[in-house]
């Protein structure tokens, strides 16, 4: 039967989603199914309802992204970053009447399905809206901050945290030329996945992520600047330290630039070793710190193979799953596979998470991954005891 769909991106962007949707209209396609592309997430609708926006503007071809000239033909979409359709991240329509546009929205479009691509924080939001308007939904994760519960892999991820290591290994050289301590900061909200990943594949020597150091506090600071000096003492005039986002401060409060404190509190701190006399911080007087925040930066660039893999494999599930009327599902990879988990499942732990105020899908604090940056000899704040 053929079918009319919609897809939406919303949240914050990541490379990966122009792939997801491409793969999603080249599949639609081949079962003849019509696809509308919802400009701005959910606020697609709303524009839809007062006349912003006309619904066979909307329309997704195949094929609809061809360049001029002789580059007629190159299907460029899934190489883009950003979103085609836009998205949105403060999209919670708190307002019922707006709420209720939104689902009329849908309904007035006619759709026989949804699909949502979104994370953490835009998956619970569009959840409540389908069971309010009885939107049959079927959602792919995508985030740099890799916090989807139930998916090993979200969209995006792979791509930031190649980008990641590809500053990471920049900067080693300036940082090895000034005999220099250099912090960088990577995003991932209270999640820690992108500062591991990347600061094991970027050689760094000590990763600081939310999960296993949840704030920065004077003993952190004192065993970071005596692992420095040790490095120090051993010949390796440069250190390279990774900080997540979400590591709080000293009185547990998220702060903006947090690597940048990190490097104002070495500096203190080290200063203070060095006074102690000890010939083991004496080296800590040459340590000069400079912080780099990566930012944005990390939400763009060319989408990775395997983000157009896991793009191609979840538009195709999402297809799948549609034809068969199976709705209210995430997509999601699990053991080396596309498998399917109930929205109502990965909903309800979204926000109990939010409510508790931790990540839905942290870092395991005793995983493999953890332990292989630990047999590194990396230092990852709570491990110094066991390494020294
Ligand atoms: O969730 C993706 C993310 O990039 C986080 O890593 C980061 O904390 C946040 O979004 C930044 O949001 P915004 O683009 O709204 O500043």
């Amino acid at each position: 039967m053929n079918k009319r769909i919609g897809i939406l991106t919303s949240g914050g962007d990541c490379p990966g989603l122009n792939a997801i949707i491409r793969a999603v209209v080249k599949c639609a396609s081949q079962q003849r199914w019509e696809v509308y592309g919802i400009p701005y997430g959910t606020e697609g609708f709303l524009r839809l309802e007062t006349g912003k926006c006309q619904s066979n503007d909307l329309k997704l071809k195949e094929n609809g992204y061809d360049l001029p000239g002789l580059l007629h033909g190159i299907d460029i979409l899934q190489f883009l970053s950003g979103s085609i359709l836009g998205s949105l991240s403060k999209g919670n329509p708190q307002d019922k009447a707006i709420a209720k546009t939104i689902i009329q929205g849908y309904q007035d479009l006619k759709l026989d399905a949804l699909i949502a691509v979104g994370g953490d924080g835009s998956l619970g939001i569009i959840y409540d809206l389908a069971q309010q308007g009885k939107w049959k939904i079927v959602a792919i994760p995508k985030t740099i901050d890799n916090d989807v519960p139930f998916t090993e892999r979200s969209v995006g991820f792979d791509t930031a945290v190649n980008k990641v290591t590809a500053a990471l290994y920049d900067l080693t050289f300036t940082a090895a030329s000034h005999d220099r301590t250099m912090i960088v900061e990577v995003m991932g909200r209270n999640a820690g996945h992108l500062a591991l990943h990347a600061g094991i594949a970027g050689g760094a020597d000590i990763i600081l992520i939310p999960e296993l150091t949840p704030q920065i506090d004077e003993n952190l600071i004192i065993n970071l600047c005596i692992r420095l000096a040790k490095l120090r003492w051993t010949g390796r005039k440069f250190a390279l330290v990774v900080i997540a986002e979400g590591v709080k401060n000293h009185v547990g409060e998220r702060q903006k630039a947090i690597g940048d404190y990190l490097a104002q509190q070495i500096d203190q701190v080290s200063q203070r070793l060095c006074l102690t006399g000890k010939p083991e911080f004496c080296e800590l007087n040459k340590i000069e710190t400079r912080a780099t925040v990566l930012g944005h930066i990390q939400r763009s660039g060319t989408p990775s193979s395997y983000d157009r893999l896991l793009a191609a494999t979840f538009a195709k599930k999402a297809i799948d799953l549609i034809a068969a009327d199976q709705y209210n599902q995430l997509v999601v990879w699990h053991n080396g596979a596309v498998q399917i988990q109930s929205l109502d499942k990965v909903v309800s732990q979204i926000k109990q998470s939010h409510r508790l105020g931790i990540c839905p899908n942290p870092v395991d604090a005793e995983g493999f991954l953890v332990q292989t940056a630990r047999s590194l000899g990396i230092y990852l704040g709570n491990s110094w005891k066991q390494t020294v």
